[in-house]
């Protein structure tokens, strides 16, 4: 095993944090680092008996965390942002190891996600309720905003630290406890997190981390248990409809944050060097495993060639490699099974006609490598338009007109991120009306920021993270009528 060289090692752990208290299990699983396949950590399973008691202590904790006053919430949120940002580094040394990706990425997304604890430390002094106009005398009407009770939630690898937080700071906030199941494959960002909410003073059972690797047993009875009031998810569309059909059966309310197949536009008037810097943002961030990496690339006809030249020679500066080293901005694919999808992707679109300009292989840096790939000639027949391709892939589609290109990027059954370049105000409006997708990004590739509502439409999902959408989703509105006053 890689003993991991922390400043603070108090920050690894290695077992489920419950109402407080780290609970050891009885077998263990491993967790892999995707550059080199050894082991980080082998972390405890939850039992059974451990889930039913972390939802059971999250209940009981939720009575005395509501009677807080807002200013206490706040300090205690406000404190754990201020712990994780002393951590910056150990936490983001730990991403990297669980997850790969390259360092300033992963320091990046630590202070990222600690900024969702920052925003909602603050938005919790704004849960104001309302007064009514009422339809008789002797009569008042209130809404008055309460907390919905539980929440439990499943987190992806792909961002092991920020949609914890992105979900558990408005939660928290708004006066809920929280208990997450992290992905089995990048635990140990979750666990490091729990840690230091503890050491902010955030009581027992208002925010518990369960580790397992058997996703299917655990996400049934978060799903399921009539404690629970709401579930949170981030993660494949097709998990997502699963769980969501378990949610039905005891009405939960959710929030599902699932995949996408975003488009990106240039058009014909765009400053291409602003496009082109969009899309190695958009595109190779996180090795390209995001939900809201651009996946078909549409390129006006007139400015296509040299679209992709210039692409090209900013792909080729990439370095490939494991994040910890100097220089290097992509890092491995999570598992076998994503390469190989990546392989089987572009394997298809050059069967059909596609173009391969650069890449199209395994990186020599090892075996969850990808080299950064463009393809031209790609058409929406081909497999890579219509799939998610997780994977450092530009595919990029030639197109000749604003009604044609709206239409293409429409055609899918996803809808979370879109993007679009161009320097006609007109059809900025146009576009950001048109688009059929909960985000649409307008001369930029990274769209990422607390303050906004994150989410998407279609079968990408419902509810929203971020900003004070973001806490509408954790609080219920409850009409209070009083009547036969004087
Ligand atoms: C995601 O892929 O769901 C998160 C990306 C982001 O927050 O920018």
């Amino acid at each position: 095993m890689s003993p991991l060289e922390l400043g603070n090692p108090e920050l690894l752990k290695n077992c489920s944090f419950i109402n407080g208290e780290w609970l050891q299990g009885e077998s263990q699983f491993k967790v892999i680092n995707p550059a080199n396949s050894q082991v980080v950590a082998a972390v405890d399973e939850v039992s059974p008996t451990q889930l039913e008691m972390a939802i059971q202590t999250a209940s009981k904790a939720l009575l005395e965390w509501q009677e807080k006053t807002v200013d206490e919430r706040a300090s205690l949120l406000s404190k754990w942002f201020e712990l994780i940002m002393t951590n910056q580094s150990d936490l983001a040394y730990i991403m990297t190891a669980e997850q790969g990706k390259p360092r300033k990425e992963a320091l990046g997304e630590v202070a990222y996600g600690a900024k969702y604890i920052e925003w909602y430390a603050e938005e919790a002094r704004r849960i104001n309720g309302d007064v009514l106009p009422v339809n008789q005398n002797g009569r008042r009407a209130l809404v008055l905003r309460r907390p919905v009770g539980v929440v439990t939630s499943i987190t992806p690898w792909n961002f092991p630290g920020a949609m914890i937080l992105r979900k558990a700071a408005p939660a928290l906030a708004a006066g809920c406890t929280f208990v997450v199941k992290p992905s089995e494959q990048t635990p140990l960002s979750a666990l490091a997190l729990a840690y230091l909410a503890n050491e902010a003073g955030i009581p027992a059972g208002v925010f518990s981390v369960i580790v397992g690797s058997n996703a299917q047993p655990i996400g049934e009875v978060l799903t399921t248990h009539p404690k629970v009031a709401k579930f949170s998810f981030t993660g494949s569309t097709a998990v997502g409809k699963k769980l969501l059909a378990q949610c039905a059966s005891t009405v939960k309310k959710t929030s599902m944050e699932l995949g996408g197949n975003a488009p990106l536009m240039v058009f014909d008037d765009a400053d291409i060097d602003v496009a082109v810097n969009g899309t190695m943002g958009s595109k190779f961030r996180n090795a390209g495993q995001t939900c809201v990496c651009a996946n078909r690339i549409f390129v006006h006809s007139k400015i296509h060639d040299e679209f992709v030249q210039k692409l090209k020679s900013r792909v080729m500066e990439l370095k490939v490699g494991e994040g910890n080293q100097e220089g290097v901005s992509v890092g491995p694919l999570i598992e076998e099974k994503a390469v190989a999808k990546v392989e089987r992707l572009i394997a298809s679109a050059i069967n059909s006609g596609a173009r391969l300009e650069l890449g199209g292989r395994r990186d020599p840096a090892g075996e969850l490598f990808f080299q950064p790939t463009i393809l031209t000639g790609i058409t929406p027949q081909m497999d890579i338009f219509n799939s998610e391709i997780f994977g450092p892939v530009a595919a990029i589609i030639p197109f000749e007109n604003e009604e044609e290109v709206i239409n293409l990027a429409n055609q899918t059954e996803y809808g979370l991120c879109s993007y679009a370049f161009t320097s006609n105000m007109n059809r900025v409006f146009r576009l950001s009306e048109k688009l059929d997708f909960g985000m649409v990004g307008i001369n930029e590739g990274v769209l990422s920021n607390p303050a906004a509502p994150f989410g998407g439409v279609k079968e990408s999902g419902m509810g929203r993270e971020g900003g004070r959408w973001g806490i509408d989703d954790y609080l219920e509105n409850k009409y209070v009528c009083i009547g036969n006053l004087d």
